[in-house]
């Protein structure tokens, strides 16, 4: 049986040229309140958005980004904040450190873990809104490279120590005198599903993890890697590349900069 939510969500790609048509307050709201109702570690709300307006900001992070022009192009464009900072003030206007000290625990500040449910709670509320948008004809694309230089995006938006900027996400109409897109195809099933444990796989199986990307690339037609194999031409591409080096840079730094206060701890 098919849906409408399920026909949404199997038809679902990302879209990085839009129609030149703002985004109606309306549907921002819509879209802002779908976010708001996805599900929430302990219904803290460990996250923020910010609705980034300004075209300098998106100028800029068109650059920072590694360098997507499209974004300073979005009609719509949030930011996504892992966000234990305002918990934690929270904590401490109910002056819950004094109260841990009475009771004889320690009071401690946001630890790494706190980070990941964090984590969990901004990127949950962005895929709603996704699918939200996808619901009325706003297409979407994520931006992981928000993750990278971490001290500039720091400053552009002015975040404290226990936030940490997680994704990106750029909106927009969709064109609809693009051709309709083939998908993108996905592993096999095999390699993502289990039951009941962990598989591993073996070196004759794993040649064969990228073959669906492969075909879909090249649709058939013979292609030689400059590296010699579609593995070490995505090592070169997506795992070694400037972008991703500096990406852990900068999520390095953020972690040093969520932990330094080790007075609270
Ligand atoms: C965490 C994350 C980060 C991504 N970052 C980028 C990005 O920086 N730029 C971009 O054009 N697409 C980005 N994407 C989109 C992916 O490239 C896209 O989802 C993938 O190629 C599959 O295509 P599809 O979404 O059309 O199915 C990102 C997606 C995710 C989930």
């Amino acid at each position: 049986m098919i849906n409408r939510t399920l026909e949404i969500m199997l038809n679902r790609h990302s879209v990085r040229k839009y129609a030149d048509q703002p985004i109606s307050s309306d549907d921002k709201h819509r879209l802002f309140n779908c976010a708001m109702r996805a599900p929430t570690a302990g219904n803290l709300m460990l996250y923020s958005m910010i609705e980034v307006s300004d075209q300098k900001l998106k100028d800029r992070l068109a650059v920072t980004c590694d360098n997507q022009p499209f974004i300073a192009k979005a009609p719509l464009v949030v930011l996504f904040l892992a966000d234990y900072q305002r918990m934690f003030d929270y904590y401490l206007a109910f002056e819950a450190d004094k109260w841990a000290e009475k009771n004889g625990m320690k009071f401690r500040s946001p630890e790494e873990g706190d980070l990941l449910l964090a984590v969990n709670d901004a990127l949950i509320a962005a895929q709603s809104m996704v699918t939200a948008a996808e619901s009325i004809g706003i297409g979407s694309c994520y931006i992981g490279d928000i993750m990278e230089n971490f001290e500039e995006h720091r400053d552009m938006f002015n975040l404290p120590r226990y936030v940490f900027p997680i994704t990106l996400l750029c909106f927009g109409h969709i064109l609809h005198s693009e051709k309709p897109r083939r998908q993108i195809p996905r592993l096999d099933e095999k390699f993502v599903h289990f039951e009941n444990t962990y598989k591993s796989f073996d070196d004759a199986d794993l040649v064969h993890l990228m073959d669906k990307t492969e075909e879909w690339q090249y649709q058939g037609r013979p292609h030689v890697y400059e590296e010699g194999n579609i593995g070490c031409n995505l090592y070169k591409r997506k795992y070694a590349a400037d972008y991703s080096i500096e990406m852990n840079r900068s999520v390095r730094a953020a972690l040093e900069n969520w932990k330094k206060d080790k007075n609270l701890q």
